[in-house]
């Protein structure tokens, strides 16, 4: 278990052990992602590649997943990732249940994450689970006895976005590792830069760019354990216009408003990076712009209509990706 969630786990383990039933055992062969190692670096490339067939041949996957049902328990608030995954499962033919806030749980009445896992999935065959506490839908996962999906968890991990993030990287490069990939904004609490970072160091050639105020740079586990521990070159600093001009990919992100304990220091540091078209100026006409939206501030309107931009796309991959990891995590085969 990673440093990050651990103190987490303990208090949701407590709420409620896990006995040694069948359902432990029956738990062991089912596979969960709940973060972007839990696929391999090919198992990650054949996803890739199913979800770039899925793109180009949209019906032949529309009734694969017919009869089957993806429950999504959204205990955070989401537009793209929680629609993404309907949607995901509607183009594969199959259905979807769920709630979209915790007020319109049973959470409200206190039930356990372990508890509604455990229901959940005697109604669905599979479960995508958004949460504010790191090591929810680990939890999930221990009581579910279906496949379990992280849909973001607290400022942890959000793998589904990792993949929506390389399969966009590798449509727009044509590889992935080689190059230097510039994150810029909230590197503290934005899971998604948490998971992109595990997932890409796995890819030769790697360099990155950390862009952020002190008191929002990337955590000690991601510096020490993954970037220092695995020698991968990168560099701090807090000026976006001094590293443009060396990056391949910036991935921009959102100050996350909903982390900090006090909103004058969320208002002091929220519009700490602006990406404007005068800043795009010395960037390489090659440098695409990632964000996992939604936007705030920290990309004007303006750089929309830029080339180089790309996050409406990203969202658009979101979709194929989720769509193959559902049918990778249901055993569904790739249709003729
Ligand atoms: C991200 C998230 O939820 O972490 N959004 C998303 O899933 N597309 C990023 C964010 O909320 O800033």
């Amino acid at each position: 278990m990673d440093f990050a969630i651990s103190f987490v786990y303990d208090w949701f383990d407590s709420e409620k052990p896990m006995t040694q039933t069948s359902t432990q055992e029956e738990n062991e062969l089912i596979r969960h992602v709940l973060k972007p190692l839990d696929l391999s670096v090919q198992e990650t490339e054949d996803l890739l590649d199913l979800a770039s067939d899925i793109e180009k041949h949209r019906e032949k996957y529309a009734h694969v997943c017919a009869g089957k049902k993806l429950a999504t328990l959204f205990y955070e608030p989401s537009t793209r990732t929680r629609l993404s995954f309907e949607a995901a499962m509607l183009n594969l033919g199959g259905s979807v249940l769920g709630f979209q806030s915790a007020q319109n749980s049973s959470a409200s009445k206190g039930e356990s994450v372990a508890d509604t896992a455990r229901v959940v999935s005697c109604y669905a065959d599979i479960i995508a689970i958004r949460h504010p506490k790191e090591g929810a839908p680990m939890v999930a996962s221990q009581h579910a006895t279906v496949p379990v999906i992280n849909a973001g968890d607290g400022g942890h991990q959000h793998p589904t976005q990792t993949l929506t993030d390389l399969m966009t990287i590798r449509a727009l490069k044509g590889h992935l590792g080689d190059m230097t990939v510039g994150l810029c904004g909230d590197l503290k609490f934005g899971r998604t830069v948490h998971s992109l970072i595990h997932a890409l160091v796995r890819y030769p050639g790697m360099r990155f760019s950390l862009i952020s105020p002190p008191e929002l740079r990337v955590p000690d586990y991601i510096r020490e354990d993954v970037l220092k521990a695995g020698n991968i070159p990168f560099t701090e600093s807090e000026s976006l216009e001094d590293s443009i001009s060396g990056l391949d990919i910036l991935y921009m992100t959102r100050v996350q408003k909903e982390r900090f304990f006090n909103e004058e220091d969320y208002i002091r540091l929220k519009d700490s990076y602006i990406l404007t078209e005068e800043k795009l100026k010395k960037a390489r006409p090659d440098m695409y712009i990632l964000h996992p939206l939604p936007r705030v501030n920290e990309i004007a309107v303006e750089v929309d209509k830029d080339p180089r931009a790309a996050y409406f796309r990203q969202a658009q991959y979101g979709v194929y990706v989720r769509m193959a990891l559902i049918m990778t995590l249901l055993g569904v085969e790739k249709p003729c």
